[in-house]
């Protein structure tokens, strides 16, 4: 997983902030699928590895993430931003491990649990939508 998200952040197109991030997700059924970020020069137009990374599983039919890697070069672990957490959330548990890596490996892993405690969920929609997953 470290492996293909050190290569999804070698293709990072980040000329705005020279800050490349890649990701990795392992599903359910053993498949992985990594992302990099995607900048813009219209810069909220831009995203992040990770939703590159959901965008590909989904693509795939998946949607059980089991494992996260995130890795980038600097020496301090760049820790999912509060969308990407939400965007993690919807395929996700709580136990879920997230690894923040740097090229010399894990740096620290942590629960999606621990990044985002109660999660806003679709659960929570229910007695609103009819039909709501
Ligand atoms: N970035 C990610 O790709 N993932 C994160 O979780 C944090 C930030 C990207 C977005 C942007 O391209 C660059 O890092 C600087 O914010």
């Amino acid at each position: 997983m470290i492996r293909l998200a050190q290569r999804a952040m070698a293709n990072a197109h980040c000329p705005y902030s020279n800050f490349p991030v890649g990701a990795c997700l392992r599903t359910a059924s053993g498949q992985l699928f990594a992302g990099c970020n995607v900048e813009n020069a219209s810069f909220p137009e831009g995203w992040c590895a990770e939703t590159s990374a959901i965008a590909a599983m989904v693509l795939a039919g998946e949607t059980h993430i089991e494992e996260v890697v995130v890795i980038t070069t600097g020496s301090e672990p760049c820790a999912p931003c509060g969308g990407c957490r939400q965007r993690l959330a919807e395929f996700s548990s709580s136990d879920t491990e997230i690894h923040l890596c740097d090229p010399e490996g894990v740096r620290l892993t942590i629960t999606l649990g621990e990044l985002l405690p109660r999660a806003f969920d679709g659960s929570q929609l229910e007695p609103f939508v009819s039909g709501a997953p």
